[in-house]
């Protein structure tokens, strides 16, 4: 199959990171005769620097023809000081409302090989941690009206958090179906004891929940819902939520299965194109040291074949050689062990490193 793949580089670590997501796809079409092409995709700091423009309306309309998009990270505090509207992370918003993905499927599983990099208890790691976030990705507070003023010589800053029934509904869906193709279980995130679009979000779910009388949904405040992640994360299957919370629960959700640096998303909408992307940030204290983590972005590589190319072969043969890395011991520095006789065992490796012997591990099965 051909296929053309919008690639965006971003800031930070993302072009080291995105380059190595990349041999890797270069392999998997030689392993079975793809061709993958690239288009290059400025977006964040380094476009706000090249073009004036987070995310010029060029570079979106290069994401939308394309068969689907591959993002590094983007971000940076050489940006902190740049007017809201103007952030790299202004230029992500867009792109993924641009594209209309409202899904971000988040998993948050534990590799058992790095069990003893989670944080938690290995009691607690022993029952298993293997759950999809399903995220609200273009509404709710970070789509809402920004403002900041000044009132009685202070500055006041507002922003608006509006969700619409639809716009519940048709996440809702997913997550459903989501449960429906695991193990039935859907737990709906919120904060209905104290705003009003919980409220709504809530009674959409219920509403809904009569056309899947297959799956057992139950509610859950976020607060409560942070901490039942960490003292017992096993109780979640599939967890659907709003932008917000999501964006939240799904950073700890990654920590506890050992590092941020392994967590793939995937974000669609109602076409095939995705967006793929590594749930971290853009690191940009180890930028350029060779020292960031690949596997995040190569795992999104893996979910963009099954979710937008229907690839599930090619999409697990990548899975299985991130695996046989784990296996040998080779750990990027976030998924080194801090026990020293574990550490031992590992060998430490740099991103391009990884990146290469993950590309050697791919086995047509
Ligand atoms: C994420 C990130 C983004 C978000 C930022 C960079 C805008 O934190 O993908 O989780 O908040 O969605
Ligand atoms: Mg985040």
């Amino acid at each position: 199959m051909n296929k053309n793949i919008a690639v965006i580089r971003g800031d930070g670590i993302g072009p080291e990171i995105v380059e190595q997501a990349l041999c890797v796809l270069d392999r998997v079409a030689e392993l079975y005769g793809h061709t993958f092409t690239y288009t290059d995709v400025d977006m964040g700091g380094c476009a706000i620097d090249k073009w004036g423009d987070p995310l010029p309306e060029e570079m979106l309309q290069k994401c939308l023809a394309s068969d689907s998009v591959l993002l590094g990270a983007v971000g940076g505090n050489k940006w902190n000081s740049v007017p809201g509207h103007l952030r790299p992370e202004k230029g992500l918003l867009r792109l993924r409302a641009g594209m209309g993905v409202y899904s971000n499927n988040r998993p948050a599983k534990i590799w058992p090989q790095l069990a003893s990099a989670s944080p938690l208890k290995s009691d607690i790691v022993e029952k298993g941690i293997d759950f999809i976030i399903v995220r609200e990705l273009i509404g709710g507070i970070y789509f809402g009206e920004h403002k900041t003023e000044t009132k009685d010589a202070q500055q006041v800053a507002t922003d608006i958090l509006t969700y619409s029934e639809k716009e519940i509904e048709r996440i809702g869906r997913i997550g459903f179906e989501t449960a429906q193709k695991r193990s039935g279980r859907l737990c709906s995130v919120e904060k209905s004891n104290v705003l009003d679009s919980s409220r709504l979000w809530k009674a959409v779910m219920h509403r809904l929940a009569e056309e899947y009388p297959d799956v057992e949904l139950t509610d859950m405040l976020v607060d409560n819902c942070a901490m039942q992640i960490v003292k017992n994360p096993a109780q979640f299957d599939v967890i659907v939520t709003e932008n917000m919370f999501g964006d939240i629960l799904s950073d700890e959700a990654s920590i506890i299965t050992g590092s941020i640096g392994m967590i793939p998303s995937s974000s669609l909408g109602s076409s095939s194109c995705g967006l793929y992307e590594p749930i971290h940030g853009s690191a940009p204290d180890i930028a350029g040291t060779d020292a960031a983590n690949p596997i995040g972005t190569i795992l999104s590589a893996a979910m963009m074949l099954r979710f937008s190319f229907d690839m599930s072969a090619e999409a697990e043969c990548i899975e299985n050689a991130v695996s046989a890395l784990l296996d040998k011991g080779y750990r990027t520095a976030d998924i080194m062990p801090s026990d020293p006789a574990e550490a031992e065992k590992c060998k430490k490796i740099g991103c391009k490193e990884c990146g290469s012997l993950i590309t050697s591990l791919l086995k047509k099965a």
